[in-house]
C-alpha cells in the first residue's frame, strides 16, 4: 500500500498503478498473453444449499473470484445422484440437488473450465433478496451461443418514432389477483387512452397465454417465463413508442422487478387491489370454484401465492371506485 514492491506472493494485496489509462475495477483480472477465455453462458455442476428450490429464468447473483454479476440459470439438465454418480433428468432442483445447468450471465466476464483455471472455474450463487448464498458451482464449459451477435444502431430511434405519435411510450403493468378487475380496467382505460388520440396496445394475459406464450404452464418457472416474455415485448412496443398497456396476474414480485429491469424507466406499477375474498366472490370464469375443488393447479390466491406490490406506482381500489373513477384517477396521475 504505501511502499513500492517488486515481487509480491500469490493471496497478497497489492496496489497495482497501470502504465496507460485502462477501465479497470474490481472483479477485471489482469492477465497475460491473453490467454483467459470471456464467456456469458456455460454448462456447470451447481450444489443447491437454499432452502427454496431453485427456479429457472429467476435473477440471482454470481460471485466468480472477484467479479459479482447477474445471473439466470436458463435451463437444468439432470441431477447427479452423489452415490452412483447416476444421471437422473430433471428440470427442477431442491436443497441438496446436485445438478447440471446451463447460467446465463448479463454481461461478458472472465471465466474458465475448472480444471483449466481453478480460480476462474469455480463461483456461488446469491439471492438477491435476502443476500444468501444459494448454490455453489464449478464451470464445465463455456458456451459460445449468443457471442457473435452484435447490437445493431438503426437510425430511426425510439425517440424518433415516439415524436411522430406526440406521445411519451409507457408500459401501465396491471398486477392482481384473477378477477381482479385488472383486464376491465384495463380494457377501459384503453377506450380513454384512444379517444385522446394515444396510440396503444393492451397485453392480456389470458390472450396472450392463447398465442405467444401458448407453450408455458402455471408452473412456477413457466410464469417466470410468461412475465420475461411480456415484458420483453412491451419493450419492443415502446421503443415502437406506443403505450402499452399489461394485464397479467404476475404473482410473484422478483418477477415484476425483472420485468421493470428490462422494461426501465417507461414501467408503472399498478396494483388492483381487490381481496380474494372478492375475487372468489365475483368468480366470473368459475375458476375459483374449480380451484377449490382441486381441477386447477398452482392457482394464484388458492394453491399458488400472490405477493402483493409493496411500492406500486400507483394503487387502483376496484371494491370501493367504480370502473370509470378508477380510469380517471389513472389518467390524472398520468397527467392526461
Ligand atoms: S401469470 O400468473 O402468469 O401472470 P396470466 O395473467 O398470464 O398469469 O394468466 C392468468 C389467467 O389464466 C387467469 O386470468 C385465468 O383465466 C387463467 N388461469 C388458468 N389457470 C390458472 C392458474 N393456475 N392460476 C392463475 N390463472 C390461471
Amino acid at each position: 500500500m504505501d511502499k513500492e514492491v517488486q515481487t509480491i506472493d500469490t493471496e497478497q494485496a497489492v496496489t497495482l498503478v497501470l502504465d496507460r489509462e485502462v477501465d479497470c475495477s474490481r472483479g477485471c483480472v489482469i492477465a497475460k498473453n491473453n490467454a483467459l477465455s470471456i464467456g456469458r453462458l456455460f454448462r456447470a455442476n451447481l450444489l443447491w444449499m437454499d432452502d427454496d428450490e431453485l427456479i429457472v429464468g429467476r435473477n440471482y447473483l454470481l460471485k466468480l473470484g472477484t467479479k459479482i454479476v447477474p445471473a439466470t440459470v436458463i435451463k437444468i439438465h439432470y441431477c447427479i445422484n452423489v452415490n452412483t454418480g447416476q444421471h437422473i433428468l430433471q428440470d427442477q432442483a431442491k436443497k441438496n440437488d446436485l445438478i447440471n445447468c446451463d447460467i446465463s450471465l448479463s454481461e461478458k466476464i472472465v471465466v474458465d473450465k475448472l480444471e483449466q483455471t481453478p480460480e476462474l472455474g469455480r463461483f456461488i450463487l446469491i439471492n438477491r433478496i435476502s443476500n444468501m448464498t444459494s448454490a455453489c458451482g464449478v464451470v464445465e464449459y463455456i458456451l459460445h451461443r449468443s457471442d457473435n451477435l452484435t447490437w445493431q444502431n438503426l437510425d430511426i430511434t425510439k425517440e424518433i418514432r415516439s415524436n411522430q405519435k406526440n406521445q411519451t411510450p409507457k408500459t401501465l403493468w396491471f398486477t392482481g389477483l384473477s378477477g381482479s378487475g385488472k383486464s376491465t380496467i384495463a380494457n377501459a382505460l384503453e377506450k380513454a387512452l384512444v379517444s385522446i388520440g394515444k396510440h396503444t396496445m393492451l397485453l392480456d394475459g389470458d390472450n396472450i397465454r392463447i398465442g405467444l406464450n401458448n407453450n408455458l404452464s402455471f408452473s412456477e418457472e413457466d410464469r417466470v417465463e410468461n412475465i420475461r416474455r411480456i415484458a420483453e415485448v412491451s419493450k419492443l412496443l415502446n421503443d415502437a413508442g406506443i403505450i402499452v398497456l399489461v394485464a397479467a396476474i404476475s404473482p410473484f414480485e422478483k418477477d415484476r422487478e425483472n420485468a421493470k429491469k428490462i422494461i426501465g424507466t417507461d414501467f408503472v406499477e399498478i396494483y388492483v387491489d381487490t381481496s380474494l375474498e372478492e375475487c372468489e366472490k365475483r368468480d366470473i370464469k368459475g375458476l375459483y370454484q374449480k380451484a377449490r375443488k382441486g381441477e386447477i393447479c398452482n392457482f394464484t390466491g388458492i394453491s399458488s401465492p400472490y405477493e402483493a406490490p409493496q411500492n406500486p406506482d400507483f394503487i387502483a381500489r376496484a371494491q370501493e371506485n367504480s370502473v370509470g373513477e378508477i380510469v380517471n384517477q389513472i389518467l390524472n396521475f398520468l397527467n392526461y
